[in-house]
């Protein structure tokens, strides 16, 4: 006899089958814990706690920490690109047609001093995926907030000399709360990077307030935002966010796994896209904070009682907002007119 599927699975293909971009995902949150297990072995390196208990973090601070040690064990190009792979894979599985994905190289610590072979390294990986009819992924390549003003200028002179066509955009991440106010530090390499031609993308709003939203926007010259979300806490920030059309990358499942907010409900994704502001749902660090593409849309669908237009809305911005080539957008926004 023929069983009908349970409603929850057909809601899950419906928002797996909307098309929509990522603009907001860490290769270094994509590490697979039986992966990190055998690599770990394999190198006579012992884990940092027990295996069960590898991916659960005491807030940004040891999360970052913990970046170090699982990127430290990507020390082939293999082992990068089938990373990439498999990130390229994740988004097919999530019904997402394109990515901008950051990386940091300052957590790569077997490719310090050799960014071109990383580099090259991730980009095999993201061909073969594209290759095997897998979205294409572009990279952000991302600065460390606790970095120097001169480290982060190296970095860019380094991505303007090297013109690699798989790097779309200058980044920022880590922790803004252990760092203190640096947007003055890296407005220069900002600036840098968009007079030669890069997107930026911020991470603010996330372990700093609203004021760290206001120094993205006004020191870094960020076209988008990754999490914004503490913008929140002051209207003019919100305004600014409003009538300069940035969008903000926002994660809610990441933020809830480290503690910037306690619960969905509590979350402000949905009173800034109320506000006007243009959002759009990622996963930040798929593997580490057990998080997907498809479960952000369907649990904010379920927590903010949204619409499919509302649903549409995000997807739309996710689309927009990424530094796809135009003619790709173009046919993602077809695509989703036709959902
Ligand atoms: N790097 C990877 N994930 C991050 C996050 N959520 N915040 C800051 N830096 C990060
Ligand atoms: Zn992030």
């Amino acid at each position: 006899m023929h069983t009908p599927p349970a409603p929850t699975s057909t809601a899950q293909d419906r928002l797996r089958a909307l098309p929509k971009a990522e603009v907001h995902a860490h290769l270094e949150g994509c590490f697979e814990p039986g992966l990190l297990a055998s690599w770990a072995q394999q190198a006579g390196v012992a884990l940092p706690r027990p295996v069960d208990q590898l991916f659960a973090f005491q807030g940004l601070a040891d999360f970052l920490h913990f970046l170090d040690w699982a990127c430290g064990l990507a020390n082939t190009p293999e082992r990068l690109a089938q990373l990439a792979y498999a990130y390229s894979q994740r988004l097919a599985d999530n019904g997402a047609g394109y990515a901008d994905l950051i990386v940091n190289p300052s957590h790569w610590t077997a490719w310090q001093g050799r960014l071109p072979a990383m580099l090259d390294a991730i980009d095999a990986g993201l061909g073969a995926a594209e290759q095997d009819g897998l979205p294409p992924v572009n990279l952000c390549i991302s600065l460390l907030r606790t970095q120097s003003a001169h480290a982060a200028v190296q970095l860019v002179e380094q991505l303007v000399a090297l013109r690699h066509p798989r790097v779309v955009a200058l980044s920022i991440d880590g922790n803004e709360a252990a760092a203190g106010r640096t947007g003055p530090r890296f407005a220069d390499a900002f600036q840098r990077a968009g007079a030669a031609g890069l997107k930026r993308t911020v991470h603010a709003g996330e372990s700093s307030g609203p004021e760290g939203v206001r120094d993205a926007i006004l020191l870094l010259g960020a076209d988008r935002i990754d999490h914004g979300v503490r913008a929140i806490e002051d209207p003019a920030v919100v305004a600014r966010l409003v009538d300069r059309q940035i969008p903000l990358g926002i994660c809610p499942s990441s933020n809830l796994v480290l503690g910037v907010y306690p619960s969905l409900a509590e979350h402000p994704v949905d009173r800034l896209y109320r506000a006007g502001v243009r959002v759009s749902l990622n996963t930040d660090d798929p593997s580490l904070l057990g998080a997907s593409l498809v479960g952000e849309y369907q649990r904010c669908q379920a927590a903010f009682g949204w619409t499919d237009a509302d649903l549409r809305a995000m997807a739309r911005t996710s689309i927009e907002a990424s530094f796809a080539p135009p003619a790709m957008r173009q046919q993602l926004l077809q695509a989703l007119a036709a959902w």
